[in-house]
């Protein structure tokens, strides 16, 4: 991350270039790049996935940055600190994010191509990836997340929003793993409804979590959903039914990929990481 960073903001105005660099810095659990090399290796990849994982990394800090601005979420904390524009300001928050998105873009390419992918192959990628951070993806749910608050959202539609605003991009960070391997047509889709189900699964931790778990413990504000009004799955299913949801996607994702002969330990732990984690 330290590499991209020093690549990639050489030129940029400093004000915005902090703001990217603490965005990007911050202690996460990088679970997307995770999920990412996991995915390549699984797919029979031999070389180092690091800088296209990393790229996945930027769209993910980009969207929390813009999560938590007044007009979104309007979190004060973050990775146990300051959230970007409580330390930068909103205005120069808002551009960082919004500088994350073509670099993000620029950085996949790159990494692509250092790892010996075709002109076309890292256009793929670039393609998946911005598909899945956009109007269609990300960006799409957490619109309708926003537009959700205060009303209560049947768990179709909860289900719908989870897989927009957090499921598309896991989705993809798998799924650019793979592709990046060169991994065939029939082991993407099985590692594409890998992530589609761990995407959600992680969703639904994350509510639980914003229930069971404290500030200081997730670095970001608990509780936070229930003071903005938000559906979630713990308040559709109440906390064990959530979990019970979480897990059994999860074991439902991994079966998946045994069916295919494609389940490495490591997507395993990340699988069970997903819906067992306490931050
Ligand atoms: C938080 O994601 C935002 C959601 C999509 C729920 P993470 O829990 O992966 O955040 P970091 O990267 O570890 O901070
Ligand atoms: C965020 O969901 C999804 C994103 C695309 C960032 P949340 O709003 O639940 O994420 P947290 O709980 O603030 O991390
Ligand atoms: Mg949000
Ligand atoms: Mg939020
Ligand atoms: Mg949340």
């Amino acid at each position: 991350m330290q590499r991209l960073c020093d690549r990639e903001l050489g030129d940029v105005d400093p004000r915005v270039g902090d703001a990217i660099r603490y965005a990007l810095l911050g202690e996460g659990k990088r679970l997307r790049a995770l999920l990412t090399i996991g995915a390549y290796r699984a797919g029979g990849g031999t070389r180092d996935p690091i800088d296209l994982a990393a790229s996945v990394e930027v769209v993910h800090a980009y969207s929390l940055v813009h999560d938590d601005l007044p007009c979104m979420d309007d979190d004060a904390v973050r990775r146990g600190r300051p959230a970007v524009h409580r330390a930068f300001g909103v205005q120069v928050a808002t551009a960082a994010g919004l500088a994350m998105v073509p670099m993000a873009a620029r950085a996949a390419f790159r990494a692509s191509r250092a790892l010996g992918l075709t002109v076309v192959d890292s256009g793929q990628i670039v393609r998946v990836l911005m598909q899945a951070s956009g109007a269609g993806g990300m960006i799409g749910g957490q619109l309708l997340d926003l537009e959700a608050e205060g009303r209560q959202l049947s768990l179709e539609e909860l289900e719908q929003v989870h897989r927009a605003k957090t499921g598309a991009l896991i989705a993809a960070s798998v799924r650019i793993g793979a592709m990046a391997a060169g991994a065939g047509e029939s082991s993407v889709t099985a590692l594409q409804q890998f992530g589609d189900a761990l995407g959600l699964a992680f969703q639904i931790a994350d509510d639980v979590l914003d229930v069971t778990s404290t500030t200081d413990q997730l670095g970001k504000t608990a509780g936070r959903d229930r003071a903005l009004g938000k559906s979630t799955y713990p308040g559709i299913l109440g906390v064990d039914g959530a979990v019970e949801r979480a897990r059994s996607l999860a074991y439902r994702a991994c079966e998946r990929l045994e069916r295919s002969n494609l389940l490495t330990n490591a997507l395993r732990t990340l699988a069970h990481h997903v819906v067992e984690r306490q931050s």
